[in-house]
């Protein structure tokens, strides 16, 4: 059980709806490296390319120098579940899987994203997993909204609707030493985010939280190992793994993806909030 006490940011809405800005930037980027993403590319060139869309943007790459790390996205590619650091020697070959993580800072407000794409093609296994992994991400937010609007909602009805829809679609493992987080005027922020659990504890959902929601999942055992690198979380039994992610913030009357071009609203309908507003396209 934790004992110590959350540092929760609540934002306001003008924050909140700031923090769109930096999420934009994210998903721009993410959609950038998902069509550069193909046999013979390098995750190090991945890495250039996301740089410098972020910056072409106005916007700073969040990862590049947190806690010393050296990029601006994380490649993790098959058996590598997160935080794998690009290269220029790592070239992507016909049936690998990649997540593609990535964030961006404007005007001091953070967005936090990932996405799994193949390359090339891929084992139906894994494509499937992935769906499920996005299935999971979206029914974690979408819990989240539902609960925020009964005004009763706790952070873990989060966990256990990302777990409960990953437990209803097969046998996969779901990663337990890595999860969500706060995030605002930092990239890591309280709560942290189990992507399994009992719903109703943990912290309120209240207007003015943002969150990254983030499950990973393993074809095999979830059990995790870290490279000598300090950073490359890997499965343990070499399994490949997907993660997606992303960042949303809660409105009086609903929440909004930051990090998604429509806040959400094809995946999650009216649970989207009216204050932030569609873009206009
Ligand atoms: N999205 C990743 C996470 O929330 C951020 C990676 S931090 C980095 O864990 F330093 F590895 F870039
Ligand atoms: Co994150």
């Amino acid at each position: 059980m934790r004992t110590t006490t959350l540092d929760i940011e609540y934002k306001t809405p003008e924050q909140l709806t700031r923090m769109r800005d930096a999420g934009l930037v994210v998903a721009a980027t993410l959609a950038r490296l998902a069509e550069a993403v193909a046999p013979g590319v390098s995750t190090g060139e991945l890495d250039a390319l996301a740089e410098e869309t972020i910056r072409a943007a106005g916007a700073v790459p969040s990862f590049k120098g947190y806690h010393g790390y050296p990029a601006s996205i994380c490649s993790s590619v098959n058996e590598q579940i997160v935080h794998a650091i690009p290269a220029p020697q790592q070239i992507l070959r016909d049936g690998d899987v990649i997540s593609l993580d990535c964030g961006a800072i404007v005007d001091g407000w953070h967005g936090d994203a990932a996405i799994t794409v193949g390359v090339g093609q891929i084992d139906p296994k894994i494509e499937r997993m992935i769906e499920v992994a996005q299935e999971a991400m979206w029914a974690g937010i979408a819990a989240g909204a539902r609960s925020l609007r009964s005004g009763r909602g706790r952070l873990t009805d989060i966990s256990y609707a990302i777990e409960s829809t990953i437990r209803q679609a097969g046998r996969y493992g779901i990663v337990r030493g890595y999860g969500g987080h706060g995030i605002g005027t930092a990239m890591h922020q309280d709560p942290h985010v189990l992507n399994y659990g009992r719903p109703g504890k943990g912290p309120r959902l209240v207007p003015g939280l943002a969150l990254a929601i983030e499950p990973m999942l393993t074809l095999g055992s979830p059990d995790t190992a870290e490279l000598a690198d300090g950073w490359t979380v890997i499965t343990r039994d070499r399994s490949v793994a997907v993660h997606v992610e992303h960042t949303i913030a809660f409105f009086a009357d609903g929440v909004w993806v930051t990090t998604a071009e429509d806040g959400g609203r094809e995946r999650l309908g009216d649970l989207v909030t009216s204050v932030a507003g569609v873009p206009s396209s």
